[in-house]
């Protein structure tokens, strides 16, 4: 079975028809030609798919396509401003955040995401006081991005990133 679906993808406003067994993930890549978010385990364990969902960060492999009809998708390549890299985009190239860029979009979306969580108050598995402000500490960095993995071992040079894209 398939539907007509439409999605604002990076700005753009897309229409796709999409069986209903098609996940975002495919249904960028391999319907809208949006390769930007990377397919790592189709299962939910590697992060190399997110992207930001209506604002929060989501694992594209993990939802149907055709349950977002509507919703907005922001992927690495449509954060900042037009002709402008993004703070964390910018500081993953400065702190040289990454080694074969696979995982990276992934990275840089879920890096936005948890930045604004963080901004929000949201506390995480290790945040001791639950009350006050999150202090992004480099445990709190660790913690919030263990969804995304990385093969090249780049975890170091991220940790760097976000706190400098932070201003930590
Ligand atoms: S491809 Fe989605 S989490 Fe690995
Ligand atoms: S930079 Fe290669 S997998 Fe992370």
């Amino acid at each position: 079975m398939q539907s007509d679906i439409e999605l604002t993808v990076d700005g753009q406003r897309r229409a796709v028809t999409v069986d209903h067994r098609t996940t975002l993930l495919d249904a960028l890549r391999d319907r809208l030609g949006v390769t930007v978010p990377k397919k790592g385990c189709d299962h939910g364990q590697c992060g190399s798919c997110t992207v930001l969902l209506d604002g929060r960060r989501h694992l594209s492999c993990l939802s149907l396509a055709v349950a977002l009809d509507g919703s907005e998708v922001v992927t690495a390549d449509g954060l900042g401003a037009a002709g402008e890299e993004h703070p964390v985009t910018r500081a993953f190239l400065d702190h040289d955040g990454f080694q074969c860029g696979y995982c990276t979009p992934g990275q840089i979306c879920s890096a936005v995401g948890m930045l604004d969580e963080v901004k929000q108050g949201h506390p995480s598995h290790v945040t001791e006081d639950l009350v006050g402000d999150v202090e992004l500490t480099d445990e709190e960095i660790r913690e919030r991005l263990s969804g995304n993995l990385c093969r090249c071992g780049a975890y170091p040079n991220i940790v760097d990133a976000v706190r400098a894209a932070a201003g930590a």
